[in-house]
């Protein structure tokens, strides 16, 4: 089975119980109000979640976008995702099977593109952003939230379908220029505390932003 097949058959396992792990809440709600903190959302904004699971950050920014693609390669995280749409009436956040290294483009252009936690899960993050940077329309915002370069302890050692132990924000940042995206910026949207064999590890996580120029 090839790392990926790993990756996918353990989210779609997850799914019904991922939004009850107190720890990826709080991520979420971090990363979201990062999103809302940083970049201007607007009602009308068509956006784009990559890697959406179950919604968790989607579902907390749709009162302030137009329309949300909500895309994950796992169809059992987006069938939970459908669920909880349907109860709370977020007919706005359309979710979709999406696997960019496999899949073509989807034919739309957002204004606004996020993604929390996947490009940890992804070989080959430089194709995947160049996709995404594709995807914004001139003028459009990129805004991606995953952890800063860490010890293997996030995932608690190795493990199929984690390609990165976090990454360099100088990197990212790097690559996203190099894609011509414009006003490139970092914070931290969120650390994640852990206990560890020495004591408490920190796991921060980063908001790198960037524009596609008009
Ligand atoms: C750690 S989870 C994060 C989910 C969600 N963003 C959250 O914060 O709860 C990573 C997600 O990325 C998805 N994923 C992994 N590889 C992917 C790929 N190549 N294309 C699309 N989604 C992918 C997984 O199915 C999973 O839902």
């Amino acid at each position: 089975m090839t790392d990926a097949q790993a990756n996918l058959d353990r989210f779609n396992a997850m799914a019904a119980e991922w939004d009850d792990n107190p720890m990826r809440a709080g991520i979420a709600r971090a990363v979201a109000a990062a999103i809302a903190d940083t970049l201007p959302l607007r009602a009308d904004m068509q956006a784009l979640e990559y890697g959406c699971g179950t919604g968790l950050v989607s579902v907390l920014l749709a009162p302030r976008l137009g329309h949300i693609v909500a895309a994950d390669v796992a169809a059992a995280m987006l069938d939970v995702l459908d669920a909880k749409c349907h109860a709370a009436g977020l007919a706005h956040i359309e979710t979709r099977r999406l696997d960019l290294t496999a899949d073509p483009l989807p034919a739309e252009r957002f204004d606004i593109i996020f993604s929390s936690m996947t490009l940890h899960h992804i070989e080959d993050v430089p194709a995947v952003l160049q996709s995404l940077a594709g995807l914004l329309k001139p003028g459009g915002w990129l805004a991606l939230a995953d952890l800063d370069r860490e010890d293997g302890g996030f995932h608690g050692g190795p493990m199929p379908g984690v390609f990165h132990l976090g990454f360099e924000r100088a990197w990212v940042m790097d690559r996203l220029r190099t894609l011509g995206l414009a006003d490139v910026a970092a914070g931290t949207a969120h650390t994640v505390h852990r206990a560890a064999p020495g004591g408490d590890a920190a796991y921060p996580i980063f908001l790198i932003s960037a524009r596609r120029p008009v």
